[in-house]
């Protein structure tokens, strides 16, 4: 039997040496990227096993570039969210994020919010991006939110009062030839699959997406058990 495959994370990564390749401007990459955001996510809205798929698009950490990339980051994740709704729509995604949003404008997490109302009954895919995400700082708000309950700190409590309790990852895939996970959903990677390529972000596609998951499915799996 083959391995299920519910929840894919990435790591979109490269996308300024992408970039730099071609002669262009950093942003550039990052909004070539978002364009195989969008292919990417309606291949997983037509897979028939796939549930869930949680995109890395912006650490804790990625505040520490210059300004002027910040501000145009932010400013394509509110172009890409007002230009994507008739996709999920179509697509039956339904918009979810997880990470900090309260250092974000106003503005932004108001187009957040509605995008995640207007989508929340499509149930072809939940597609989850990751934003202003870091796991430590995740973890560190769980324990702190279980705390203030008075509540008992448990794998399943904490589990639970994650930013993602939809499930764990089966499956995280790094862009770029980069082998590290930057703080991306430490927890619930515990038992992922890894799978790295050196193919930069905005020259991902659904045929190597198909090549990795092909690979994924004859792994062996233990979980610990013999
Ligand atoms: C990933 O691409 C996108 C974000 C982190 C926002 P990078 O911008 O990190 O691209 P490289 O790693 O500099 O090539
Ligand atoms: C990780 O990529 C974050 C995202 C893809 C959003 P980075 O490019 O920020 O990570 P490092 O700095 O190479 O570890
Ligand atoms: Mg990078």
């Amino acid at each position: 039997m083959s391995n299920s495959l519910k929840h894919l994370g990435i790591i979109m990564d490269g996308n300024g040496r992408w970039a730099q390749k071609h002669g262009f401007k950093r942003n550039r990459g990052h909004e070539v990227g978002a364009e195989v955001v969008r292919d990417i996510t309606a291949f997983c809205s037509q897979h028939n096993e796939i549930e869930t798929l949680t995109l890395y698009a912006f650490s804790t950490e990625n505040w520490r570039r210059p300004k002027l990339e910040v501000d145009f980051l932010m400013r394509l994740i509110s172009r890409y969210l007002n230009k994507e709704l008739e996709n999920y729509m179509k697509n039956g995604v339904r918009f979810e994020t997880i990470g900090d949003l309260e250092p974000f404008s106003n503005k932004l997490r108001k187009t957040i919010e509605q995008t995640k109302e207007l989508t929340k009954n499509n149930s072809n895919l939940v597609q989850i991006l990751a934003l202003n995400y870091g796991a430590r700082d995740e973890i560190v708000r769980s324990v702190n939110k279980l705390l203030q309950e008075n509540r008992e700190i448990t794998i399943e409590s904490l589990g639970s009062a994650l930013d993602t309790p939809y499930s764990d990852l089966d499956l995280l895939i790094r862009t770029s030839g980069e082998e590290r996970v930057s703080s991306f959903l430490l927890w619930q990677i515990a038992y992922s699959e890894f799978a790295f390529t050196k193919t930069l972000w905005p020259d991902f596609t659904r045929t190597e997406l198909e090549s990795i998951i092909e690979n994924y499915k004859k792994r062996e799996r233990r979980f610990g058990a013999i």
